[in-house]
């Protein structure tokens, strides 16, 4: 990053919160356990990841479970959402989550050809980008600007930080064409009536997430909606009046027996959050199996996925 852009991001962001996701960020190399919601961080722990690649690679299994990760499932989830104002009905949102772009070569023009011809007026990205590139970012650059223009669409692409994100990543996402919601929220406004957009820093590992400072700007009894990486801050939403979270960062699983019954999840809230779509006390919420895989890239009995949410309005 250079000096200008990360004067722009300390103006924005303020020196506390670079400051925190800094010195997290070594962390995160570095640690396996011991920080954040869930202590345990199987994806910072490379002998656990080299057996599994090893077992996988020796079975025949690994080239099964590359071609089942390269296999996006399309969805299509209707939302009930109290409040909707009326020109916002029927609104499509595009979710991409958990992309770990930099996983496998050539990944961002094969999902931007998995998204070709789909119908959507808004696309959100709902964190991790990055799988394992560092440094200058050159293969996570080259996957995103692959894939972002076929994003672009009316209202615009927004997206957050994962826990796998870098703070240094924000100047390169964004000059892709993606705006980060850091703790920030956005006024979509159709035909004079508004829909805000409120994306948070990481909650999972870096614990950053900050509602009062992203929602300092959104007046009250406004329709919103919420994008965080992980369902773990869902009680939190719901009192702050968001009629749809979305959320990803389980991957559903990835790998998964058969049935698709998760092995490990990763994410420190009850089960019935951690995949599709769900509600509590009146808000609607999805948390996709992401369209990306992270520590192997492979899937099994857990398709990537792209999903679609079709906004409806309901009583309040
Ligand atoms: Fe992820």
């Amino acid at each position: 990053m250079d000096q200008h852009s990360f004067n722009d991001l300390r103006q924005r962001l303020g020196d506390e919160h670079i400051g925190k996701r800094l010195r997290a960020q070594v962390d995160h190399i570095v640690n396996v356990t011991g920080r954040g919601l869930g202590a345990f961080h199987y994806e910072n722990l490379p002998p656990f990841l080299q057996l599994l690649d090893l077992f996988l690679k020796v079975s025949g299994l690994k080239k099964i479970g590359q071609r089942n990760a390269l296999q996006f499932a399309v969805r299509e989830n209707h939302v009930l959402f109290p409040g909707l104002p009326e020109p916002f009905r029927g609104l499509r949102i595009l979710q991409l989550t958990d992309l770990h772009l930099d996983g496998y070569p050539g990944l961002g023009s094969l999902i931007a050809r998995a998204v070709a011809g789909l119908d959507f007026d808004l696309c959100v990205l709902t964190g991790d980008f990055r799988f394992s590139d560092t440094g200058i970012y050159r293969h996570l650059t080259e996957e995103i600007n692959a894939l972002v223009p076929s994003l672009q669409c009316r209202l615009g692409v927004f997206g957050i930080l994962g826990n796998h994100d870098f703070i240094e990543m924000v100047p390169l996402i964004e000059a892709a064409g993606v705006r980060l919601l850091i703790n920030e929220s956005v006024a979509l406004n159709v035909h004079g009536e508004n829909l805000w957009v409120t994306g948070l820093d990481d909650a999972h590992f870096y614990g950053l997430h900050d509602f009062d400072k992203a929602l300092q700007d959104v007046p009250d009894e406004t329709a919103r909606i919420l994008l965080v990486h992980s369902p773990e801050v869902i009680p939190e939403a719901a009192e702050r009046g968001f009629g749809l979270y979305l959320a990803g960062h389980t991957h559903a699983g990835q790998i998964c027996l058969p049935g698709g019954i998760p092995i490990l999840l990763n994410a420190n809230c009850k089960r019935q959050y951690t995949s599709g779509r769900w509600g509590f006390n009146g808000m609607s919420g999805y948390t996709s199996a992401g369209v990306g895989s992270s520590g192997i890239f492979a899937r099994f009995f857990c398709p990537p996925e792209i999903v679609i949410h079709v906004l409806q309005s309901a009583a309040l």
